[in-house]
C-alpha cells in the first residue's frame, strides 16, 4: 500500500504541532514513559502525565498553553490493553497522543473551536460523519457544540455515570485513583454503515463503527483517596488524540494495523519470521511490542522480574512467543529495532540516541527466554492435552512461571488460542505458597521474625540515633534467645535484646546495622549487630559479657561512634554517586541495591555495559566536586506527595510510609532515606572509586571508599608507586618512563638472546654430528643437550638431517629435572623407522610419554638414569628394526 505524503503519520504529527503552535501554543517534547516521581502511575498513560503537578499548582512553567506528541503506554497499569493487542483492530500497548493544553487560560470554548478546526478545515475531515459526546451536566460544552459549531442535537450524546459510581463515567477522565480530573468532551469519527457498530451511549457501542479520535478534558478537579473532589486552583484544558487512529481515517483504512507505520513494521516482522501472510495477527503482536519495548528501555526500564522490568519482560516474551509460533527459532526480535528508528527516531531523538542499548537489552533477553520458551511450549503442550475441563491447572501455570519463565498472562494468552483458561485463583494460590515458603527461609536465615506474642506486646522500637550516639535509662522490653523469648540471659549466652528506644541503627537502606555495647551495674552486653525484626523493632545481636540481663532492666547504650562515623560518609556518599551516575550516564541509572559499611560502599544500578574509564573519572571528579560544594545534609519530614513534589527520588519497588524522611544536599541530590548521614558534604572528604564490574544482565556495581579509607588507599598507591620507582632507580614522577625503558631494553635483549641461542644450538649440533654412530649404512644419533627446549631441538633436528641424510636422530633437551624428547628419522632410514615409535620406546623408559609422524615425533618425560640408558639403547632398537 502506498500512503499519500500528505497524510502520513510523520505529517500528521507535524500538522498538529504547527496549528497549535499558530494559536500560541509552546511545543513541548515528549516525556519518558516512566513518569518522574510519581509513584501513583506505572507508566505514562497519556500526554497529561507530564503536567499533572502544573494542574495541580504545586509547579509553575513559562507557559500557559502547551502542545505536543507524547508516547504512551497502556501496559500492567490502571489503563491495561496489553491482553487486547492483536486481538482487536485498534488496542496497542504503546501509542501516541496529541494533545494540546491550557494552564488556566482558555477553557471550553476555544478548546473545542480549535478541535474542530483542525479536523474540518485542516484535515478536511468530512463535517457530517463526525458526531460528539459531553457529560451529562456539561451544558456549556452541549451549547458549545450546538449553537457554536453548529452540531445537530441528534449527534451530540450526553453521557452520564456509566460506570456504577458517581463521576465514573467514559465523559468524566481521571489519569489515577488520585490525582486531576474532569468531565470531558469527545469527538467520534463515523466508518460508516458498512462496519458493526452503534453511537456512543448505545447498546452496540463497541462496534468498530463509531471510533472516538479525540477526548477534550476540562480538568476542575483534584480526586482525593477517599474519592471527594477539590477544585484545582484553576480549570485547566487537557486534550488527547491517538494519532494511530487518526492516521487509520486520513489514510482511508480501517484499522490501526494498516497505517503506514505499522504496515512497514509488519513487513520488516514479516521478512526476519520469513511470513507470507500480512494479515497473521502474530505479526501485529509483534509490530505493537517492538515499539513498547524500545522506548521502555530508552527510558530506563531493562527486563526484570518486578516492577516496571517485569511488565517489560512479559511484552518481550509475549512478542518471543509469537515469532515462535511463525516458526522462529533465532533471536529476530531485536533486529527490528533498525526500522522503528527509520520510522520513529525523528521525532523521538532519544530513540536512535540509545540504539545500541536497546538492540542489546532485547537480544539479551531473548537469548535468555530461548533457553526455556521451546521446553515450555512443550510442557504447555503436554498439559493441555490432559485438560478435561478447559482450565489449565493452576499449579501447572505456576510451573511455566517459575521453571520456564512464562509470564502467567502469556500463559494465558496461549491458553486463549486453544480454546482453554488458567486457573488464577490457582495460580496465586502456588505464588503465594512459594512466597510463603521463601519467607519462611528467610526468617530461617536472616532470623528476623518474631514471634506473635512478642509483637503484639512491644511498640515499634523508637530510634534517637539520628541525634545520639549514646542513651541511658532505656528499657529492656524483650529478649530472645535461641529464638525464643525469655526473661533473663547471663554472661556467655548468645541473645537479642529489645529496647524501647535506642541510638543502634538496625540494618536498612543498605546501611549497616550499628554495633556498641549496652551496660548497666555490673553488666555488659556487646553488640556486634542491629538488625531491623518484623519491619520495626531494633533489636541488638550479641553476647552477655558479665553479669545477668532482665526484661524490665535499664541500661545505657552506647554505639561504636568511630565506626557509624565512617559509615555514614560512605552513606552520604552514595547518594551522591546515584545523583553524579545519572547525570553522566543517563537517567535510566536506577539504584539496584546498596552496601554502606564502615570502610566501603557498593552501589548496584541499572546500566546495559561497563562504564568506561572516562565516564568513571567524570563520575568521580563530579561527586568530589559536590564534596567541596560542602552542602548542608539538609532532613526535611513530610508526606510522601510533598516529598515527591519536592523532588525527591524514590527508588522504584521501594515501600514508604505515607510520612518520609528527605535528604537533600545541595541541588544535587534529593532522596527519601531513613538512613544517617553527615551534616555537610565537605565531611565526607574525598571520594574515590575503586572498582567497576558486573552483576546481572544489565546491572553494574561501583565500589568507592571514602574519608580516611579513600586517603589510606591513595596513600597505599603513592606508596607502592613509590616503591617502584625506587626498585628503578627514580621517582615517581619518572617511573611511567622508566618502565617503558625498561622494557623496550628488554625486548631488545630478548632477541639479542634469541639469536645468540641460535647461533649456539647450530655449533653445538655440528659437533654432535661427529657423534653419530653407523648402523647399517644408517647414521643413528641420541643425545641428551643441557637447556634446550622442544623448540631449540626440533630445529636442531632438522639441522642435522642436513648433515648426517640417512639418518635416526633422537635429542634429549634436559631443563629442571624433565627432559623435552624429539626424534627425527630421514632418507633411506624412512619405511624401515618410524620416529613415532622410537619416541614412544624411549618415552616409556623415562616415565613419559609422546608421538608423532613417521619422520618426527616428540614427547617428553623424566631426566635422570633412565635416559642416559635409554639414549644409550637406541642404535640396538634401531639395529632391530633393520634386521
Ligand atoms: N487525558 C485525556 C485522555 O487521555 C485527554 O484521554
Amino acid at each position: 500500500m502506498t500512503t499519500p505524503s500528505k497524510t502520513s503519520t510523520r505529517q500528521i504529527r507535524q500538522d498538529f504541532l504547527d496549528f497549535f503552535a499558530s494559536k500560541g501554543h509552546t511545543i513541548v517534547p515528549s516525556a519518558p514513559l516512566v513518569p518522574g516521581n510519581d509513584p501513583t502511575l506505572l507508566f505514562t498513560n497519556s500526554g497529561m502525565v507530564q503536567f499533572k503537578d502544573v494542574f495541580l499548582g504545586a509547579e509553575k512553567r513559562s507557559y500557559v498553553r502547551a502542545a505536543d506528541v507524547q508516547r504512551c503506554l497502556r501496559a500492567g497499569g490502571k489503563h491495561n490493553d496489553l491482553d487486547s493487542v492483536g486481538y482487536t483492530a485498534r488496542h496497542h500497548t504503546f501509542f501516541e497522543m496529541l494533545g494540546n493544553w491550557s494552564f488556566g487560560d482558555y477553557f471550553k470554548k476555544d478548546a473545542i473551536a480549535w478541535a474542530w478546526e483542525l479536523l474540518t478545515e485542516v484535515w478536511k475531515l468530512p463535517k457530517e460523519r463526525l458526531l460528539v459526546t459531553v457529560y451529562h451536566t456539561d451544558d456549556e460544552a452541549y451549547d458549545l457544540w450546538h449553537d457554536m459549531i453548529g452540531i445537530p442535537a441528534d449527534r451530540i450524546v450526553r453521557i452520564g455515570d456509566n460506570k456504577g459510581a458517581p463521576y465514573a463515567s467514559d465523559n468524566f477522565w481521571q489519569m489515577a485513583d488520585t490525582g486531576p480530573c474532569g468531565p470531558c468532551t469527545e469527538i467520534f469519527y463515523d466508518h460508516g454503515e458498512h462496519i458493526a457498530g452503534g453511537p456512543p451511549g448505545s447498546p452496540d457501542e463497541d462496534g468498530d463503527r463509531f471510533i472516538e479520535i479525540w477526548n477534550l478534558v476540562f480538568m476542575q478537579f483534584d480526586r482525593q483517596p477517599d474519592g471527594t473532589l477539590v477544585p484545582l486552583p484553576a480549570p485547566c484544558v487537557d486534550t488527547g488524540m491517538g494519532l494511530e487512529r487518526l492516521a487509520a481515517i486520513l489514510q482511508h483504512v480501517h484499522t490501526n494495523y494498516e497505517i503506514d507505520l505499522f504496515q512497514a513494521l509488519i513487513g520488516k516482522a514479516a521478512e526476519l519470521t520469513g511470513t507470507a501472510d500480512r494479515e497473521n495477527k502474530s505479526l501485529r503482536v509483534i509490530a505493537d511490542h517492538i515499539r513498547a519495548c524500545s522506548f521502555l528501555i530508552v527510558d530506563g526500564v531493562l527486563p526484570s522480574n518486578e516492577g516496571r522490568g517485569y511488565v517489560l519482560r512479559r511484552i518481550i516474551r509475549r512478542a518471543l512467543r509469537h515469532g515462535w509460533m511463525l516458526g522462529v527459532r533465532q533471536p529476530f526480535f531485536h533486529k527490528m529495532v533498525g526500522t522503528l528508528v527509520e520510522l520513529m527516531g525523528e521525532a523521538y531523538p532519544e530513540l536512535p540516541a540509545a540504539r545500541e542499548l536497546v538492540e542489546k537489552a532485547l537480544k539479551a533477553e531473548e537469548e535468555r527466554f530461548a533457553e526455556t520458551l521451546d521446553s515450555g511450549m512443550r510442557i504447555f503442550d503436554d498439559v493441555a492435552s490432559r485438560v478435561k475441563d478447559g482450565v489449565i491447572p493452576g499449579a501447572d501455570a505456576f510451573r511455566l512461571y517459575d521453571t520456564y519463565g512464562f509470564p502467567v498472562d502469556l500463559t494465558a494468552d496461549i491458553a486463549r488460542e486453544r480454546g482453554l483458561a488458567v486457573d488464577m485463583a490457582g495460580f496465586d494460590a502456588a505464588m503465594e505458597q512459594q512466597r510463603e515458603t521463601a519467607r519462611a527461609a528467610g526468617k530461617f536465615t536472616s532470623n528476623t521474625g518474631l514471634p506473635a506474642e512478642l509483637v503484639a506486646q512491644m511498640a515499634p522500637t523508637g530510634f534517637l540515633g539520628y541525634d545520639h550516639l549514646d542513651a541511658g535509662g532505656l528499657q529492656v522490653v524483650a529478649l530472645l534467645k535461641g529464638g525464643r523469648p525469655v526473661q533473663a540471659v547471663e554472661a556467655g549466652d548468645e541473645a537479642v535484646v529489645f529496647l524501647d528506644n535506642t541510638p543502634f541503627y538496625a540494618e536498612s537502606g543498605g546501611q549497616v546495622g550499628d554495633i556498641g555495647v549496652l551496660a548497666e551495674q555490673g553488666v555488659e552486653f556487646d553488640v556486634t549487630d542491629t538488625q531491623k525484626f518484623a519491619g520495626q523493632f531494633h533489636g541488638h545481636l550479641g553476647r552477655v559479657a558479665k553479669g545477668a540481663l532482665k526484661v524490665g532492666d535499664h541500661v545505657v547504650a552506647s554505639v561504636d561512634g568511630a565506626r557509624r562515623a565512617s559509615t555514614i560518609l560512605n552513606h552520604s556518599a552514595t547518594h551522591l554517586l546515584h545523583a553524579a551516575l545519572r547525570e553522566v550516564l543517563g537517567t535510566h541509572v536506577q539504584q539496584k541495591g546498596s552496601l554502606v559499611a564502615p570502610d566501603r560502599l557498593r552501589f548496584d544500578f541499572s546500566h546495559f555495559q561497563p562504564v568506561t574509564a572516562a565516564e568513571l573519572a567524570e563520575v568521580e571528579r563530579r561527586v568530589n566536586a559536590q564534596i567541596r560544594a560542602n552542602h548542608e545534609a539538609e532532613v526535611h519530614h513530610m508526606g510522601m506527595q510533598e516529598a515527591l513534589d519536592f523532588g525527591a527520588m524514590a527508588l522504584f519497588g521501594e515501600k514508604y510510609g505515607e510520612n518520609v524522611r528527605v535528604l537533600r544536599m545541595g541541588d544535587y541530590s534529593t532522596e527519601l532515606c531513613g538512613g544517617t548521614h553527615v551534616s555537610r558534604t565537605g565531611d565526607i572528604g574525598v571520594f574515590k572509586l575503586v572498582g567497576e564490574s558486573g552483576v546481572s544482565a544489565g546491572v553494574r556495581r561501583i565500589e568507592a571508599l571514602t574519608g580516611q579509607g579513600a586517603l589510606d588507599h591513595i596513600a597505599d598507591e603513592e606508596r607502592r608507586l613509590d616503591e617502584a620507582a625506587a626498585l628503578l632507580g627514580g621517582n615517581a614522577s619518572d617511573v611511567v618512563d622508566k618502565i617503558r625503558a625498561l622494557t623496550d631494553r628488554q625486548k631488545k635483549l630478548e632477541r639479542e638472546l634469541e639469536s645468540l641461542k641460535a647461533k649456539a644450538a647450530s655449533s653445538a649440533t655440528s659437533d654432535l654430528a661427529g657423534a653419530a654412530v653407523d648402523v647399517g649404512g644408517i647414521r643413528v644419533l641420541a643425545s641428551r643437550l643441557e637447556g634446550f627446549d622442544a623448540k631449540a631441538l626440533r630445529d636442531a633436528v632438522d639441522r642435522l638431517k642436513q648433515q648426517l641424510g640417512d639418518s635416526v636422530i633422537v635429542l634429549a633437551g634436559a631443563e629442571g629435572g624433565k627432559a623435552a624428547l624429539v626424534a627425527g628419522v630421514n632418507g633411506a632410514a624412512m619405511g624401515k623407522v618410524k620416529a613415532g615409535e622410537l619416541l614412544s620406546h624411549i618415552a616409556s623408559q623415562i616415565g613419559g610419554k609422546g608421538g608423532g609422524r613417521p619422520d618426527l615425533a616428540q614427547g617428553g618425560g623424566e631426566d635422570g638414569p633412565a635416559l642416559a640408558s635409554a639414549l644409550k639403547g637406541v642404535s640396538g632398537w634401531v639395529q632391530q628394526r633393520l634386521d
